[in-house]
């Protein structure tokens, strides 16, 4: 086989997606009226799928901060943190996120995958284990396997499993990382993080938790799943991500390790990279501003994924195991899924698709995720369109 020749697969991918109306991987908006309607092929659609969880990519607070950060540090950094890329701003953020987790090590990456990538990369290497839970981020399998670490998977949010990997271990389990997510990003269900700290303690191996889709939306202030289960300065290794809550691109770790402040020097992906640009860094610190000043946007997000999870379910729909502002709705294969996406977009709500691998088992999903900023109509709206144009129940 040449090496071009391997794009059959993909072709056929290719085919298949776009055997209906519109492939949902060219996927356009071509204008966003707020931060929870946009223009998709010339019509007006209300959007039910893009982590927005607190509505602040249009905020005016974040957009001026964005627009200053330009207009006085430039458009780009154009060097990496280690070079010229290190702008006294992006000290200001780790400082802040520190601040926020009350762990005194930060720093700050490019983007969520290259924060996981870094990190994991930066911990593990041949010889050590990643315990890794089933159905984590692509992001998370791609870091552990970079490493070059053994890797074993563990039942998802199964702490049982987990215990048997762990006892399998004998006295390696001194050089190992247990790698989970907070909230999972497909099903939006939560990690059991109390009951795996119980088992990292007693086994004395490290945790890495990344709360990508759960800063902001779980804990009193904001900081995640580990927060909300009283646990989170039992966390060795937090990452997370700016482009979702924090409605910018980038990411993040934090730690009470003093290790960590030596990542700068053997993390590739923190190092061979463009560090992020000022606007980025700018609109990133005035949305976590708002993130800790302004609880009630988590309120207004529950409220919408009560709204959203309860109307779905009573409707007769399969969704996740818990009310999340992940609301994915199970609808057996995938080329019904993806019959169903194309309907829901015609109907006026973009959602998204979620088909092997991407999705936790071998069916297709639609995978809705509220935010603050949608009203209830907007909610029921959303419901109604999933009722009008329900494939199977
Ligand atoms: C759990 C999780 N981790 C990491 C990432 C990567 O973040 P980013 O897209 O900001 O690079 C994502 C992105 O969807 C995610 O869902």
């Amino acid at each position: 086989m040449s090496l071009l020749d391997k794009f059959l697969s993909a072709k056929a991918i290719s085919e298949q997606l776009g055997g209906t109306q519109l492939d949902p991987t060219r996927l356009v908006i071509e204008r966003m009226i707020s931060p929870t309607e946009g223009v998709i092929n010339g019509r007006r659609t209300i959007l039910a799928g893009t982590n927005n969880y607190l509505g602040l990519t249009l905020d005016p607070a974040c957009v001026t901060a964005g627009i200053r950060a330009i207009e006085e540090l430039g458009t780009g950094t154009t060097g990496s943190r280690m070079a010229n890329g290190s702008f006294s701003t992006h000290e200001a953020l780790e400082k802040e996120l520190a601040d926020f987790f009350e762990m005194p090590y930060a720093m700050v990456f490019s983007t969520g995958y290259s924060a996981n990538l870094g990190t994991l990369t930066a911990l593990l290497k041949s010889g050590d284990t990643a315990l890794l839970d089933a159905d984590a981020h692509a992001s998370l399998h791609d870091g552990c396997q970079m490493s070059g670490a053994n890797v074993y998977r563990f039942r998802h949010n199964d702490p049982l499993s987990l215990e048997k990997r762990l006892q399998r271990l004998g006295d390696k389990v001194r050089d190992c990382l247990i790698v989970v997510e907070g909230m999972y990003s497909v099903l939006g269900d939560t990690a059991p993080l109390a009951e795996i700290v119980e088992l990292k303690n007693r086994y004395a191996a490290l945790l890495l938790v990344d709360e990508a889709h759960s800063l902001g939306v779980y804990g009193d202030r904001g900081c995640g799943v580990a927060e909300a289960q009283g646990v989170l300065q039992d966390v060795d290794f937090l990452v997370g991500t700016f482009s979702k809550s924090l409605g910018a691109m980038g990411g993040f770790c934090v730690s009470p390790h003093p290790q960590m402040g030596l990542f700068r020097y053997v993390s590739r992906p923190f190092i061979f990279t463009a560090s992020s640009s000022p606007s980025i860094v700018a609109s990133t610190h005035e949305a976590l501003r708002q993130l800790i000043a302004r609880p009630e946007l988590r309120e207004a997000l529950w409220r919408n994924a009560q709204q959203l999870y309860e109307g779905l379910k009573s409707a007769g729909f399969q969704v996740g195991p818990e009310l999340s502002p992940v609301v994915a709705v199970k609808l057996g294969e995938k080329e019904q899924a993806l019959a169903f996406w194309n309907q829901l977009l015609e109907a006026g709500i973009y959602t998204n698709l979620m088909i092997p691998p991407a999705s936790p088992d071998r069916f297709g999903y639609i995978r809705c995720s509220v935010s603050a900023a949608h009203t209830a109509e907007q909610v029921q709206s959303i419901i109604d369109a999933f009722h009008r144009k329900a494939p199977l129940r």
